[in-house]
C-alpha cells in the first residue's frame, strides 16, 4: 500500500477505534474508594488544569456530603464519568455536577460543570459525558434547560460543549472570580427541544 494511503487507513481506524471508546463512556453515581481523586479534580492544581483551581477548601466537605446524601442531592449532584462495560464498573476519568438555579416561581435551570483527570482529556469523553449529563437531567427532571459556562479561553471545554450540542449564547462580562482576575463567560445552554 502507498504511504499515503497507509496513513489514511490507520487514521481511519485510530478514529473508528476512539468512536467505540467514547460509546464506552457512562456517568454513574461516585463510590466512596472514589473521593479522593474526585477531591484533586478541584484541589490539585495539576489535575485542575489552567482554569479549574479556585483555592483549597475545606478538605472534609466532600466527605460529609459523601455520607449525608452520596453526593446526589435535590437540588445538585455530582456523579462519575466512568469508562467501561459495564457502565457500573467502569473506571473513574472524571465527574460532572450540576446545580439548580431558579429562574420564576414554578421554574428551575440545571447548571452542569465537568472535570477530567488529565489523562483523560482530549480523547471525546468530556463531549459524551456532558451530552449525557444534559439527556439524564431531561429525563429525570423538570428542568426545561441545560446551561453550561466557561471562561472565554477555555477553547476545549467550549469546543466540547458545542460537539455536545449546546448553543452558544453570548458571554457574560466579568461573571467569575478565579486566581486574582474577574473573567468573561461564555454562555452555552440545551434546552429540551433541541433533544428532538
Ligand atoms: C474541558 C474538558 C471537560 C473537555 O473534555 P475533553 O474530553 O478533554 O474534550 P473532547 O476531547 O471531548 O473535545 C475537546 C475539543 O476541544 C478541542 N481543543 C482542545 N484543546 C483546544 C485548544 N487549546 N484550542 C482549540 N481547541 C481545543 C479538541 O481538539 C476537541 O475538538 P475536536 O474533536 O473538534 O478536535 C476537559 O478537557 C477537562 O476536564 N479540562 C479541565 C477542567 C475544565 O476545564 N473543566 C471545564 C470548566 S468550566
Amino acid at each position: 500500500m502507498p504511504r499515503t494511503g497507509f496513513r489514511a487507513a490507520s487514521g481511519f481506524l485510530a478514529a473508528c477505534y476512539d468512536s467505540l471508546v467514547v460509546k464506552m463512556v457512562h456517568i454513574r453515581p461516585i463510590r466512596e474508594s472514589e473521593l479522593d481523586l474526585v477531591d484533586s479534580l478541584s484541589q490539585d492544581p495539576e489535575q485542575t488544569g489552567p482554569h479549574g483551581f479556585f483555592g483549597y477548601r475545606d478538605p472534609g466537605r466532600l466527605r460529609r456530603s459523601f455520607a449525608e446524601n452520596g453526593l446526589l442531592g435535590d437540588d445538585q449532584g455530582r456523579l462519575a464519568v466512568a469508562l467501561g462495560e459495564p457502565a457500573e464498573s467502569g473506571e473513574f476519568v472524571g465527574e460532572v455536577s450540576w446545580h439548580r438555579v431558579t429562574t420564576g416561581p414554578m421554574s428551575f435551570t440545571c447548571n452542569i460543570g465537568i472535570g477530567l483527570l488529565a489523562q483523560a482529556r482530549g480523547r471525546g469523553y468530556g463531549t459524551r459525558a456532558q451530552r449525557l449529563l444534559a439527556e439524564y437531567l431531561f429525563a429525570h427532571t423538570l428542568a426545561n434547560r441545560v446551561e453550561a459556562s466557561t471562561e472565554v479561553d477555555n477553547a476545549a471545554e467550549r469546543r466540547s460543549l458545542e460537539k455536545a450540542g449546546f448553543i452558544f449564547e453570548g458571554v457574560v462580562r466579568g461573571a467569575c472570580f478565579r486566581a486574582g482576575q474577574w473573567r468573561d463567560m461564555a454562555s452555552y445552554s440545551m434546552v429540551r427541544a433541541d433533544l428532538r
